[in-house]
């Protein structure tokens, strides 16, 4: 795992955003795992404006999300099929059909987790994940006591995820209280993961993420695991970091990072 610390949200953000352009301009038919959530908004925001300006194509590129919420339709603006609309999708050039959500909706859940999959794997798996961390610790809606090796499936919300999410729905009460997600395992197959990680109120779950045992209580520490998973974070989010400096370093040094100085 490699942690990087950007002064404030905007450069932090912007370093995601060329990761997954540079992505999609060397693979032009990426296979791109996707979050949603508040910071995600200002990513996709940019991503629509690269799209725009820059010309960035994605024409080809073939989107799997992490998680819906079990009982919302596509068409209810709480779902994550109509975040993803609004924020990215009908901004940029991709062809709808190749954007895949799981259905909250399915008569048998346990059946739509299982296509899921199968989707992802007849794409040859996804070549980067996008991830966010929630304050339960979950990456997805992998709550705590997720297994590792767990695949698509249905998923309890936590308190915490429900009182950090509940404020978005017109009536927070109506928030449902399951979602389907991909299992850590199916995160943890992705090629390679970039992790998004912003503002003072994801500081202890990133320090504990990050700098922590490895436990399933706290989902985001299975990322520790995975050969290839950045965690881009602002100085907010980094504050209790205890290898701060090293991480600084690493940016100001590496080879791999020029580019993006
Ligand atoms: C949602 C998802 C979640 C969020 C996390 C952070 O698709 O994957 O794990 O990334 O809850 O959400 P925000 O960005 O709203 O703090």
């Amino acid at each position: 795992m490699e942690v990087i610390i950007r002064p404030d949200k905007a450069s932090a953000t912007e370093l995601v955003a060329k990761l997954i352009s540079n992505a999609l301009i060397e693979k032009p038919d990426l296979v791109l795992g996707l979050a949603t959530g508040n910071t995600m908004e200002p990513l996709y925001a940019r991503l629509a404006e690269m799209h725009k300006k820059e010309r960035l194509d994605f024409s080809l590129c073939r989107t799997f999300n992490l998680d819906e919420y079990v009982g919302l339709p596509a068409e209810n603006k709480n779902s994550y099929r109509h975040y993803m609309n609004e924020h990215l999708f009908k901004k940029i050039n991709i062809d709808i059909r190749n954007t895949h959500l799981p259905s909250g909706t399915a008569k048998d859940l346990d059946k739509e987790c299982e296509k899921y999959e199968h989707k992802i794997k007849k794409c040859d798996g996804i070549d980067l994940q996008l991830l966010g961390i929630g304050k339960s610790g979950h990456i997805g809606f992998n709550e705590p006591l997720s297994a590792f090796f767990s695949r698509t499936r249905v998923k309890a919300l936590t308190p915490t995820t429900i009182t950090q999410n509940s404020p978005l729905f017109d009536r927070p009460r109506d928030m449902p209280k399951r979602a389907i997600t991909m299992g850590v395992g199916t995160i943890l197959e992705a090629k390679r993961i970039v992790t998004l990680v912003l503002g003072t109120s994801k500081s202890d779950i990133l320090a504990k993420s990050v700098e922590g045992p490895v436990t399933s209580m706290v989902s985001a520490t299975a990322l520790q695991l995975h050969p290839k998973c950045v965690v881009i974070s602002d100085e907010k989010a980094a504050a209790k970091l205890k290898g701060k400096d090293y991480y600084k370093w690493i940016f100001e040094n590496e080879p791999e990072w020029e580019e993006y100085r």
